[in-house]
């Protein structure tokens, strides 16, 4: 195995044992994340729900089918990708992540993103922008490709998504998702390329 993905699951066992926040007294497991060390592209959602606190995998309830249709249909698969949210613990009856919650969790995703060194950050809904860009609105910044240092970790191309839960049964929202999901193959090949 090579050395980034022996310390990608170092540090998802580390965080199997966190018990830095009330979040983990409430659950039923940590959900670390899941994917490739070498992935290109790192997905990043907001924090567990249900199905994924009982199966401690990240996506795996009805956005997660929604995200892997949407992976589909640019050739994408699962396997292809590291998927992880910025809390990995499940809120109390999915309840948004507190701010202080957040900040507890926010060293765990920084190791993560320091190791895989994703050529593209893909956020999922407000929230995971929100730790990024404070003070944007996601309908300011969907869809569109951003470079931002950020102070522990360096520069990194941010792409904004609403997020699939929203997008599910929302008609214009699902084909605005549809549509920034089409341009994900484009602007990685133009990352590659500089
Ligand atoms: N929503 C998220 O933000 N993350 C998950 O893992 C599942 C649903």
């Amino acid at each position: 195995m090579d050395s980034k993905q022996v310390q990608l699951d170092t540090l998802s066992k580390l965080m199997l044992d966190c018990s830095k926040c009330s979040l983990r007294s409430d659950c039923i497991q940590v959900v670390p994340g899941e994917g490739p060390a070498k992935a290109e592209i790192m997905f990043i959602g907001e924090a567990p729900g249900r199905k994924e606190d009982e199966l401690g995998r990240p996506f795996v309830g009805a956005a997660g089918k929604f995200l892997n249709e949407m992976l589909g249909s640019i050739n994408l698969k699962r396997e292809d990708i590291y998927i992880a949210n910025i809390c990995k613990c499940r809120p109390p009856e999915n309840r948004d992540p507190l701010p202080e919650e957040i900040k507890t969790c926010w060293p765990w995703l920084l190791e993560q993103i320091k190791i895989i060194q994703p050529k593209l950050i893909v956020t999922l809904g407000r929230h995971s922008m929100e730790i990024f860009f404070s003070g944007y609105k996601i309908s300011q910044l969907h869809g569109t490709l951003v470079v931002k240092t950020i102070p522990e970790i360096g520069q990194y191309n941010f792409y904004t998504l609403y997020h699939p839960a929203a997008a599910l049964y929302n008609g214009s929202m699902r084909e605005t998702l549809f549509q920034d999901f089409q341009k994900i193959p484009i602007i990685l090949r133009k990352i590659k390329s500089e």
